[in-house]
């Protein structure tokens, strides 16, 4: 079995690799990314001499690039997490969104089609959806709710999501789309909430909360959802999008309090900042389907993942800190600068 992952040297799948070689001694895993500043080849480290992986630098918008590699590797199934993933730079420069996710989705579909490729998995996200009230814990995203975006980057995962369906439908491609809440653990880049805040709270830098800090969020601890995915990929049905989520609902200001009290910092490091520009304020999952159909249940739970992530950060150190001391310094100034 081999599996093409892009996207593998970013967050979430670089964590789906290392648990697809464990789960899966028979697999070999290609990883195929872009190195974005997202990407992160030192987080592949561990692996790169093994004989059942190989890291190939790609684009996946590059047609011949794309084509090359299914020529040579023959996949079996293809998971597609390559993607501009951050919200705030999608409001900033919305191009580069449409460009990957949009446009890179359909290169990797023709070249599956090309190939005969068994299965097309891609990676979405629960933002599409839109957002929920806050005074309606009853409301909660199935499969069936209505797209509704709100950001330049969920837009792109809602494009990206309705071609996939298309050539499913007009094409017949084996495809299954998985959209899941917000993900935490190790070797998330730290722009993102939970280990920006860390990285902050850590170097004694303001813990920027955008707003009152009110919003909520669903989170999963990153490995259940490398779990579901592996789960859809071997059991799931063709044309089929399943919601992956854990009813952890969370606001941000609990969030970043938690962080404090678990680093031993002050709770006066927290600075409310401006809000983002069309804020989602609620995101919840009702993963009833993956559950009932496929038997997924989250195993770990946020009080424990929570601390197991902070003593990630912890422990190593260098390999944050060699990213905020990098360029993400221009990208700060420019987005938390004067907020
Ligand atoms: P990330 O930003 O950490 O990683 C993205 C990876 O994609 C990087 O390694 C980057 O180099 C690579 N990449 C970007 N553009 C590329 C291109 N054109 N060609 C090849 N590689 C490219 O993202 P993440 O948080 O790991 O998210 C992975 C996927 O999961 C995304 O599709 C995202 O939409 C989805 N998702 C994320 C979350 C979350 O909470 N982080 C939740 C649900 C869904
Ligand atoms: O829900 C899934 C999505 O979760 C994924 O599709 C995205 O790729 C991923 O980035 C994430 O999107 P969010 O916008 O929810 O995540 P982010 O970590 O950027 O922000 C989480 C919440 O915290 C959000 O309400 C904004 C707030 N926030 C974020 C940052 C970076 C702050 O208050 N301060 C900050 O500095």
């Amino acid at each position: 079995m081999t599996i093409i992952v892009t996207g593998g040297a970013g967050f979430i799948g670089s964590n789906f690799i290392f648990y697809m070689l464990k789960a899966h001694l028979d697999y070999r895993i290609v990883c195929l990314d872009k190195l974005t500043y997202a990407g992160n080849l030192s987080t592949l480290a561990p692996i790169m001499g093994k004989a059942d992986f190989r890291f190939v630098r790609a684009d996946i918008c590059d047609r011949e690039a794309v084509d090359g590699l299914f020529a040579e590797e023959k996949p079996d199934i293809v998971v597609n997490f390559a993607a501009e993933s951050h919200v705030d730079r999608s409001i900033e420069d919305p191009g580069i969104f449409l460009q990957t996710n949009i446009l890179g989705t359909q290169v990797l579909m023709d070249t599956c089609r090309k190939y005969g490729v068994k299965r097309f998995h891609q990676v979405s996200t629960d933002e599409v959806y839109g957002d929920l009230p806050l005074d309606r814990p009853d409301m909660l995203f199935t499969e069936e709710t209505p797209i509704h975006t709100s950001s330049p980057y969920s837009a792109s995962k809602a494009g990206a999501d309705l071609l996939v369906m298309a050539y499913h439908r007009t094409y017949g491609l084996p495809a299954t789309i998985s959209r899941c809440s917000n993900n935490y653990g190790p070797y998330q880049f730290p722009e993102k909430l939970i280990p920006l805040m860390i990285a902050n709270a850590l170097n004694d830098k303001p813990l920027p909360v955008y707003g009152e800090g009110l919003n909520v969020r669903d989170w999963l601890y990153v490995e259940d959802h490398c779990r579901a995915i592996d789960l859809i990929l071997r059991s799931g049905k063709v044309g089929e999008i399943y919601n992956i989520g854990g009813h952890n609902e969370m606001r941000n200001i609990d969030i970043v309090r938690l962080i404090c009290k678990e680093l031993g910092k002050p709770e006066s490091l927290i600075t409310h900042v401006t809000d983002r520009k069309g804020h989602d304020m609620r995101y919840a999952i009702d993963p009833t389907k993956i559950h009932t159909e496929l038997g997924w249940l989250p195993e770990m739970r946020f009080e424990d993942g929570i601390k197991k992530t902070i003593r990630w950060y912890l422990d190593n150190r260098p390999w944050w800190e060699k990213i905020v001391t990098g360029e993400y310094q221009n990208y700060y100034r420019k987005m938390y600068g004067g907020r």
